[in-house]
């Protein structure tokens, strides 16, 4: 079994709406076991017996959200100074209200996340532009639900927003059932 974490933060429920559709792929795919938590509640142990770790955020001020870099700071790092989690599968999304036509630093709050998943050994699964949904909510980077109009109304994140999310929960368990126990980064 390969079991896929993914932990998140949210105000709104935007960025939990995406997690879930995750959760879905990943469920639809046999041989993979999905497990979804809230940054703040998120525990070491989960994180430690994982085969893939999923980070999703809402954009704030062009970065994640604080509860994601906290729970990097305070739970990954305790295994990163022991390289535990070098060789696993790794991959991010977020939510963001983007301003006028521009995506608002959702590039960027995909990356610091990134950033640190490539600090713990990961290995990235990227969101390639022929993943179903990538058009309306897809980044190179991960799925990007937009959850607001040019004018910054809030429509939030919509259904077909979700489709992107889904699938790409579903590459990422393909990818983890291929890449589990892999013997990359070994001494040998
Ligand atoms: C403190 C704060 C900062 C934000 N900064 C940005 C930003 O820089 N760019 C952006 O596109 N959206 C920004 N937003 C909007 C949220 O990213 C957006 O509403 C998102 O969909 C919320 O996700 P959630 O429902 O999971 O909380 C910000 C929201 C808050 C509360």
């Amino acid at each position: 079994m390969a079991k896929v974490l993914i932990v998140y933060a949210t105000d709104y429920g935007n960025t939990k709406k995406m997690a879930e559709s995750f959760f879905k792929g990943v469920s639809s795919v046999k041989g993979a076991e999905p497990i979804m938590q809230e940054a703040e509640k998120a525990s070491k142990e989960a994180v430690r017996d994982c085969d893939a770790l999923v980070l999703g955020t809402p954009v704030h001020m062009g970065a994640c959200d604080w509860r994601i870099k906290k729970f990097i700071d305070t739970i990954c790092s305790a295994l990163w100074m022991k390289d535990v989690m070098v060789g696993r599968v790794g991959a991010v999304f977020a939510s963001g209200s983007g301003f006028g036509n521009s995506a608002g630093g959702a590039e960027l709050a995909l990356l610091s996340m990134l950033n640190n998943l490539v600090e713990l050994g990961l290995i990235i699964i990227p969101l390639p532009k022929n993943t179903e949904g990538y058009d309306v909510a897809g980044l190179q980077w991960g799925p990007y639900g937009r959850s607001a109009g040019i004018h910054m109304e809030q429509t939030g994140v919509g259904e077909e927003q979700l489709v992107s999310s889904f699938h790409h929960g579903k590459q990422v368990a393909r990818a983890t059932l291929h890449l589990k126990g892999n013997k990359i980064f070994s001494k040998e």
